[in-house]
């Protein structure tokens, strides 16, 4: 057992916690939309409009706040208008080099979001796209009636124009997006964010392409050249526990190494925000423009028997420490990140739910989103974390991290993370500045075995059971966490 300690400030509250980092991203990518999310009017897998009633309603229950489409890649190939009215087939070049129907296009997408209650973060097409056919997007989607545009979505079926909050300029445009060098990138961002003009009282809030992975010349490039005309400029990172090109690892079939590694490059993430943050306050130091990690999550070798161009992976209680990891540092650095979308929702990558045929299940992903709702837009409790060390050969993390947060009537969640394979965590916290509170209650997500997951034959392995191994009395809070867990402890504002 490892002895870990913290300090929780229940009085003193940091930044808000923007709940759009709890945010999704869904791309034309394998089964991602179409079978995951997209089966159409007439199949007999039960749908509301084309979109999958089991899926949909297992994604309004984590209420996602935002979810980023129609790539990735993708989105750099995207021509919007083969997507609506009379389709036009397209090559996925990307992906499988699959032929896309165009049937989930503009419409399908609000529709869906309209369904799920999140905001639309649509990506425009910079690497092949034009100005003109991203200006006349933004006309198709947002002006009221009378221009070309505005006319043809109503005779597509769509009276009113939609409310489109995020728009991001291109993806990856230092690779799959378009092969450009920052400098180039930061004035065709310039050129085309121009004419992603506000019609119909929305005020769209511009995301740069941003850095891959430890890209600081990018970061600084864009902030020195464009800061000026945007809201936010995204990073990307995934967390690889092997090599990119030469094999990144099972996704169930791995070793206690690869576990260890998995959490040390989940936990990168931090050195990543802070390096690019700091080079972000340096042209903005009011902290203006938001950091968007607009892609995060593990990407694994694909799973077995399936189209590597899909990648559709299995997802563990493993899966799930990369997840809570990362939630507890986007809180850490809650004054710049302001959104983050995990890759991808269905199907594709880290996702949240798998489907087969009419079969559905959640992963335990799934569950660390669900649980960690309560800390959307809760402001970020002040806190001090002196870990134990997770020891593993020549390597060491720390064992535990944890984050606080305060909701507007006063409970206050903590979560927990132990990421070691072997060790339990013995946590011991002060609650300073502590008040009555109502009666506590703990839940937790935790397995037996570094590789259990959830299966169509055996859906309900992984997930949350209500968690008792703690105590409480006033300001002392103790608890005792197996291995590989999850908990989320839950001090209700006093009720009398
Ligand atoms: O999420 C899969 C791919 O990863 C995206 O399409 C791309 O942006 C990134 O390289």
């Amino acid at each position: 057992m490892s002895h870990n300690t913290a300090v929780i400030q229940t009085d003193i509250t940091r930044a808000a916690i923007n709940k759009n980092i709890y945010g999704h991203f869904a791309e034309h990518l394998g089964r991602g939309i179409y079978e995951g999310i997209w089966v159409g009017k007439d199949s007999d897998i039960p749908n509301t409009g084309g979109i999958r009633t089991d899926v949909a309603s297992a994604l309004k229950k984590l209420q996602i706040p935002v979810l980023r489409w129609p790539g990735g890649c993708f989105a750099d190939e995207y021509h919007w208008a083969n997507g609506v009215g009379k389709r036009k087939t397209m090559l996925n070049t990307h992906w499988g080099g699959t032929i896309d129907s165009n049937e989930f296009g503009t419409h399908e997408f609000m529709m869906l979001c309209e369904l799920l209650g999140c905001e639309p973060y649509i990506a425009g097409n910079v690497g092949s796209g034009t100005v003109k056919e991203m200006a006349d997007w933004i006309e198709y989607m947002t002006f009221e009636a009378g221009t070309p545009m505005s006319d043809w979505r109503k005779e597509n079926g769509r009276e009113k124009p939609w409310k489109l909050k995020y728009f991001g300029i291109g993806n990856e445009n230092w690779g799959c997006g378009g092969n450009m060098h920052p400098e180039y990138y930061a004035d065709l961002y310039r050129n085309f964010q121009t004419y992603v003009r506000n019609y119909s009282g929305n005020e769209i809030y511009k995301i740069a392409g941003g850095a891959n992975v430890d890209d600081y010349r990018w970061t600084e490039t864009l902030m020195k050249k464009a800061a000026d005309l945007m809201d936010g400029l995204s990073l990307h990172y995934y967390t690889i526990p092997g090599d990119f090109w030469k094999g990144k690892g099972s996704a169930t079939e791995f070793t206690e190494d690869e576990w260890f590694i998995t959490m040390k490059k989940a936990a990168h993430m931090d050195e990543l925000i802070t390096r690019h943050s700091a080079i972000m306050d340096q042209y903005d130091p009011e902290k203006r423009v938001g950091l968007i990690i607009d892609e995060w999550g593990t990407w694994l070798d694909p799973e077995p028997g399936t189209n590597p161009g899909f990648l559709y992976q299995q997802n563990t209680i493993r899966d799930a420490l990369v997840a809570a990891t990362h939630f507890h540092i986007f809180h850490q650095h809650a004054d710049r990140v302001q959104m983050a979308n995990i890759a991808q929702t269905v199907n594709v990558l880290q996702a949240m739910i798998l489907t087969e045929g009419k079969q559905m299940l959640l992963t335990p992903t799934y569950h660390v989103f669900d649980m960690f709702k309560v800390h959307h837009d809760a402001s970020l409790l002040a806190s001090e974390t002196k870990a134990a060390g997770y020891e593993w050969k020549d390597g060491r993390l720390p064992q535990v991290s944890i984050s606080a947060s305060k909701q507007q009537n006063g409970d206050i969640h903590i979560s927990i993370c132990n990421i070691d394979h072997l060790q339990k965590a013995d946590v011991k916290i002060e609650l300073r500045g502590m008040k009555k509170t109502g009666k506590p209650s703990g839940t937790i997500l935790h397995a037996e075995k570094m590789n259990a997951r959830n299966t169509f034959s055996s859906p309900e392995n992984v997930k949350p059971k209500p968690f008792s191994g703690f105590t409480q009395k006033g300001g002392n809070l103790e608890a005792e966490l197996p291995p590989m867990a999850v908990v989320l402890i839950t001090l209700p504002a006093d009720p009398s």
